[in-house]
């Protein structure tokens, strides 16, 4: 099976996390891409969502799912994304597609974290796929230099700009032993707007799509 149908496999077993009714929180990137396609299936039975990003908001209007702005909700039942790489703790590496940080605030509300990924994103130890960090353009020499005093490579992704209209680093060579740490430590540098660990509010069930068949696990 390719990566594209394992995609497909996981995001259509999330499909069950969707409670009737109520406004979800739809996150971004190719595997997200295959749930939105399957929420449009029950569009009826829900009430809305809440997209991370432009290009979620955009792929859900078009299948004519309602869109609601986070600041008029105030909780969501669930969050489902998919991710760059996750550990045995449901920390996750996320960002790859720009849109850390809104991800992290709609994840933020949501009361529960449904990541979906291939299996190819299940590691022991975070850090090969290099760290997204969203920066103010103003600072990002100073903000390259303090992650290069933490042991990163960072490397611009130029021709870039996320929705925020803000820059990305992407930081190499780290091998993210204590990601709680890392990712509030990452946070304190000035000009930084957040960065692409989520590991202070992992995911809660990982549906990790596999030759096999999708395996869920839950975090306790
Ligand atoms: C976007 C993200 C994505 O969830 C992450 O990059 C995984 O993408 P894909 O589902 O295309 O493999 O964090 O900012």
């Amino acid at each position: 099976m390719d990566q594209n149908s394992l995609k497909q496999l996981v995001a259509d077993a999330a499909l069950k996390y969707v409670p009737e009714g109520e406004i979800i929180g739809v996150g971004t990137g190719s595997t997200a891409n295959f749930f939105i396609d399957g929420l449009a299936g029950m569009r009826d039975r829900i009430k809305g969502a809440v997209a991370s990003s432009e290009a979620s908001a955009a792929r859900l209007l078009a299948h004519g799912i309602p869109l609601f702005d986070l600041n008029d909700v105030e909780s969501l039942p669930v969050y489902v994304d998919g991710a760059d790489e996750v550990d045995a703790g449901f920390a996750m590496i996320k960002g790859g597609g720009a849109a850390l940080t809104r991800e992290k605030i709609v994840a933020a509300v949501a009361r529960k974290f449904v990541c979906i990924a291939d299996g190819s994103k299940k590691v022991a130890v975070l850090g090969k796929f290099p760290l997204p960090v969203e920066v103010i353009p103003l600072a990002r020499a100073q903000v390259s230099r303090a992650l290069a005093a933490l042991g990163g490579r960072p490397v611009w992704r130029e021709g870039v700009l996320t929705d925020n209209g803000n820059i990305i680093l992407d930081v190499h060579d780290l091998a993210i032993a204590e990601p709680v740490r890392l990712e509030a430590e990452i946070n304190q540098i000035v000009g930084v707007v957040t960065n692409g660990l989520f590991a202070r509010r992992p995911a809660d069930i990982l549906l990790l799509g596999t030759a096999g068949g999708v395996l869920t696990f839950e975090r306790n």
